[in-house]
């Protein structure tokens, strides 16, 4: 099951994931561009531990990091995830998400996180999902505006100015 797409979208297969897609998921995370708004660039052998993490955390939690394949090439081109959170004391889901240059400005991650937000709320059933945004990402923000998250609060996290965006599951269910 694990290693089986528990979503599918029109563009995307999206599962947990492993680590056959290290070569794939440790080039997008050594790309400083695409790592500039999160923790920056890893080397190989930081991908390789995050990864093996990530693997690890999925099978104790039920929920975790999350590979997205294009259907079209088979390639995976970034990756989604649940991670928990504290922020002032209390403890949230935090929705992330992260692609290669070459599939920007495609609607992708648009496409991810409306299936995962779903999936959070209708299988997962967390309560809330946050998204953890710094000011200057306006590529994330606008897909936090395009999927209908709400900002919660502006906040230092890990000392870089952020917007916290939200979306509670009751709103989410009375909207859909
Ligand atoms: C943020 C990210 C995931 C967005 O992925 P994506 O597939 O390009 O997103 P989408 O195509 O679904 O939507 C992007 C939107 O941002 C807009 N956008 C892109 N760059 C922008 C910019 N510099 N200023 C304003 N809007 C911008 C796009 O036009 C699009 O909006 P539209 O559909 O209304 O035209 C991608 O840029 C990325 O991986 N960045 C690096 C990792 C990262 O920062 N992750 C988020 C951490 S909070």
């Amino acid at each position: 099951m694990k290693n089986n797409p528990f979503l599918e979208t029109q563009r995307l297969f999206i599962r947990p994931v492993r680590l056959h897609d290290f070569t794939e998921l440790a080039a997008i995370w050594a790309d400083p561009k695409v790592m500039q708004f999160i923790d920056g660039s890893k080397t190989q052998a930081e991908s390789k531990t995050q990864l093996k993490h990530w693997i690890v955390d999925y099978e104790k939690q039920g929920y975790g990091f999350i590979a997205l394949q294009c259907k079209s090439n088979g390639k995976i081109i970034g990756n989604s995830g649940f991670l928990r959170q504290v922020l002032d004391s209390k403890v949230y889901i935090e929705l992330g998400y992260c692609l290669a240059q070459e599939y920007w400005g495609q609607g992708y991650a648009t496409e991810a996180v409306t299936a995962l937000i779903h999936y959070g709320f209708s299988v997962l059933k967390f309560p809330e999902l946050i998204a953890i945004i710094r000011e200057e990402n306006l590529a994330s923000l606008q897909v936090a505006n395009k999927i209908g998250l709400r900002l919660l609060k502006i906040m230092a996290v890990d000392g870089q100015r952020s917007k916290i965006f939200h979306i509670l599951r009751g709103d989410y269910e009375n909207s859909s």
